[in-house]
């Protein structure tokens, strides 16, 4: 048996494999291997001095044998792995066309893509994230936000009020995230929000009963309407890719700001698609205005010391502008085809 051992240390380091090694393991030490059945076998010796002498042989073979199998096959180990990695390694030099070619990748939808890239605009320029919740009470929709309710902008807003809870609704718009917020900030602040609002409107090409509204609110001291007009050329020109965007700002109305005024960008219509930047027509983007003093005051903070100014819009209707799509309800069909032509692989 002495004899056969370094035939069999051999025979182990030469093993590439591991299941072949297991085999070999299988064959020496397992419970019919060569070594069991020679320890077996010392049974059979005449003398106990023998069977020390042999059985002292045979578990130095053993020993000797368990720790080249342990060795080996750690080498085996860490080969297979470092070849699994090789095999597995992203290759960033592969050009781009041969990835989007592979129909199983998913792509990003345009609202969400959209929705990061206005969020990128506004944290860029010190905004940080504020939330509030969809189901709202009177007080945070409209009475705080200046709309008591005889006033009759509340009829305007279509409002799903929950049943058995008439005090309690789905927001109609974002504007309850400023009332939210001002109950634990306090000026100075810049806040930004998008989330869903409710109004139980028709479905059709433009209107849907859920959409989406981002709204801002920067308040602080000597805060004027200039500050609100720069930010949002600038958000229309970044937005659409028009370096000086001609941007209109509308007179209007909304009990919470005061002014007020829709903003209108220049566009036009050639060969049937829409232009953004150029030409005679006017197409709405959003609302705004001065926080109104009242709304202020409802959040205890002093309209003497600070202003500021709000906007909202609404997010589907950007992306269906900036995108050329003609129909709301096309941004909820889950069509994957659709998805494929409108979505896009990062932000
Ligand atoms: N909340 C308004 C709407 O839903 C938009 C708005 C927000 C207007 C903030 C002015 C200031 O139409």
């Amino acid at each position: 048996m002495q004899s056969q051992l370094p035939t069999w240390l051999n025979q182990i380091k030469t093993t590439t494999d591991l299941p072949q090694l297991e085999a070999l393991k299988a064959a020496l030490l397992g419970k019919s291997g060569a070594v069991t059945q020679a320890l077996k076998g010392l049974a059979q010796l005449p003398s106990i001095e023998e069977k020390k002498a042999k059985g002292a042989e045979i578990n130095v073979i053993r020993d000797a044998l368990i720790e080249n199998f342990q060795s080996q096959t750690q080498i085996l180990e860490a080969h297979a792995i470092k070849q699994k990695l090789n095999a597995e390694a992203l290759d960033i030099t592969l050009p781009f066309s041969s990835f989007t070619q592979n129909s199983s990748i998913g792509r990003i939808h345009p609202l969400t893509s959209l929705k990061e890239e206005i969020a990128d605009f506004f944290q860029k320029r010190g905004f940080t994230f504020a939330e509030g919740p969809e189901v709202e009470d009177e007080w945070h929709n409209f009475d705080a936000l200046n709309i008591p309710s005889h006033h009759p902008a509340r009829q305007n807003h279509d409002t799903f009020f929950i049943q058995n809870h008439p005090t309690h609704l789905l927001r109609t718009h974002t504007s309850t995230v400023q009332i939210r917020s001002l109950a634990t900030q306090k000026p100075p602040l810049r806040l930004i929000s998008v989330g869903r609002v409710y109004r139980s409107d028709d479905l059709d090409a433009t209107h849907t009963p859920m959409f989406h509204q981002i709204e801002g609110l920067v308040l602080d001291k000597n805060i004027h309407m200039g500050h609100l007009k720069g930010l949002i050329r600038e958000f229309c020109s970044t937005l659409f890719g028009v370096a000086d965007v001609p941007v209109r700002f509308r007179p209007s109305f909304f009990p919470f700001t005061e002014p007020s005024a829709e903003v209108d960008i220049a566009c036009t219509r050639k060969d049937g698609k829409l232009v953004i930047g150029k030409g005679g027509d006017w197409l709405e983007l959003l609302g705004c205005g001065m926080v109104h003093p009242n709304v202020l005051t409802n959040c205890d903070v002093d309209p003497l010391e600070y202003q500021g100014f709000a906007f909202g819009m609404g997010l589907e209707r950007l992306c269906m502008i900036k995108n050329g799509i003609a129909d709301i309800r096309q941004l909820y069909d889950g069509d994957e085809t659709w998805l494929k032509h409108f979505g896009s692989f990062s932000f």
